[in-house]
């Protein structure tokens, strides 16, 4: 509840977060992510600033951050003490605007934007919002109390899941911006996007921040089963159907009432239930396989493909007046290789989704990030996010993730498939990096020598190393 009234009343986003999330949390408000790097450093002195306020705090604190940016926080105690914070953030005050709009890394009419979607609150609001953050703190206390084993996951669930859509290049800030007003509406939405882009991340956003938020959230795959029992599974039978229909069954549509469906890869639905599926669409009815009553239902649709449904239509392989149906309300998830400046905020989300809980964040180093850059990324998102994954499994208890622990596949296949989408002065960091670490070990450390291969000077390779962040001496 509280969660709910501190975004309808003001705008703020709440979280419960563990402690050592705190600077993440503050670092991924987009008023904060959109800040220059150098002031988005003082995130991690923001942080550590907070964590002291919350050690001892009976209520609420309010955190006051660079450019009049605020957060309010207040203490989630555990057995031990402190072990996390209900966090809202991200306020600024009314006369902190000009300031904050020079601090912001974006053309004017972007900070602009960014300015509307940051909460502005009088200190009367702030009182208010303190009352709201304590009161969820004390919540996520009991909870913590009542059952210390899941307080650590119970803390991550709290998180909002639109801090889970990261990303600040234009492409998909645009993006963001038309799910917001989707999901305030009751329309019917198509996503379109390459495997891999978010196209489920971005149907379930739709649904946790529309009206339907409280109601079911059903997913579908309409390429998973075959056409019976595909339509059985969307708009169940009644007893005697067909051989094993022993009982009537209901649909995930008859689930869905009252929430969103979500149909994937509404493009392999056959031409047989594209009928169907439009009279849902059309009147909110369907009949079960076998029945002769039909049922209504009130459901919102959200569908999403990687073909290309227009052509398709084109082809007469899928039908048009299904299509301009689904088509109401439209949003391209661009491909990860159109947006390669959120790699480096992808991956530090990645390494802390699947960093072991007991274990301090490692660190990508500048060569392996290079890497990571240079590879056009054809499974996108989720391949990246795979990869992150494999590099914390290999890397073991190391706290730096090297270029050696990625893929070949990424290595070698960077250069030759997609150099021209990279900003060159990545491609040549990647290369320079490639050459010193490969150089390393065939030189077997002695840098004398690969100075020499290299034909540079020695003093020239160790600034190279150190800019690049590769250990000379490992
Ligand atoms: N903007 C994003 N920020 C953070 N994580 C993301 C983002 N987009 C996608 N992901 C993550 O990438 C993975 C793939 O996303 P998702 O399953 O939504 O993609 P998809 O388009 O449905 O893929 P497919 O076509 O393969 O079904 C998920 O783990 C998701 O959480
Ligand atoms: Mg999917």
């Amino acid at each position: 509840m509280a969660r709910e009234l501190l975004r309808d009343w003001f705008g703020l986003e709440l979280s419960a977060v563990s402690l050592d999330q705190l600077g993440d949390t503050l670092a991924e408000a987009e008023a904060y992510r959109l800040l220059s790097r150098t002031v988005a450093e003082r995130c991690a002195s923001d942080a550590a600033a907070l964590t002291d306020a919350l050690q001892g705090a009976t209520g609420a604190v309010v955190h006051r951050g660079v450019a009049g940016l605020c957060a309010v926080a207040a203490p989630i105690y555990g057995a031990a003490g402190v072990v996390g914070a209900a966090v809202a953030t991200l306020a600024r005050t009314a006369d902190s605007e000009g300031e904050l709009a020079a601090l912001l890394c974006v053309t004017a009419e972007e900070a602009r934007a960014v300015l509307e979607r940051t909460a502005v609150l009088s200190e009367q609001d702030l009182l208010h919002a303190k009352d709201l953050v304590a009161q969820a703190a004390r919540a996520a206390s009991r909870l913590a109390a009542s059952d210390p084993e899941n307080a650590g996951q119970a803390l991550a669930s709290g998180r909002h899941p639109f801090l889970e859509m990261i990303g600040t290049a234009p492409a998909i800030l645009e993006v963001t911006k038309l799910v917001e007003k989707v999901a305030k509406s009751h329309a019917t939405a198509l996503i379109h996007g390459e495997s891999g882009t978010g196209k489920e991340l971005v149907a379930r956003a739709i649904h946790y921040h529309g009206p339907r938020a409280k109601k079911p959230f059903v997913v579908q795959n309409c390429s998973a089963f075959n056409d019976n029992l595909l339509e059985s599974a969307l708009f169940g039978h009644v007893r005697g159907a067909f051989t094993g229909a022993v009982k009537d069954q209901r649909g995930l549509f008859e689930a869905a009432d009252g929430g969103t469906f979500f149909l994937d890869e509404v493009g392999d639905m056959s031409a047989a239930l594209q009928v169907k599926l439009l009279r849902v669409l059309q009147e909110g009815t369907f009949t079960p396989v076998g029945g002769t009553k039909p049922i209504k239902v009130d459901v919102r649709v959200v569908a999403a493909s990687h073909k290309d449904l227009s052509a398709m239509v084109s082809r007469r392989e899928f039908r048009e007046d299904l299509f301009y149906r689904l088509n109401v309300l439209k949003i391209s998830l661009p491909p990860l290789r159109d947006r390669k400046s959120d790699i480096p905020l992808l991956v530090r989300h990645f390494l802390r989704k699947h960093q072991p809980a007991n274990r301090t964040l490692p660190r990508m180093t500048p060569a392996a990030m290079a890497v990571l850059m240079a590879y056009p990324w054809p499974g996108n998102i989720r391949e990246l996010e795979h990869e992150i994954e494999r590099m914390l499994v290999l890397a073991g208890n190391t706290d730096e993730l090297g270029p050696s622990l990625i893929s070949t596949r990424i290595h070698g296949g960077g250069q030759a498939a997609a150099p021209l989408t990279v900003p060159l002065a990545d491609l040549v960091r990647a290369t320079i990096s490639q050459a010193i670490t490969a150089g390393l070990v065939r030189a077997a450390g002695d840098r004398e020598a690969l100075a020499r291969d290299l034909g540079v000077s020695r003093p020239y390779l160790e600034a190279q190393c150190a800019q690049l962040g590769i250990d000379a001496s490992r």
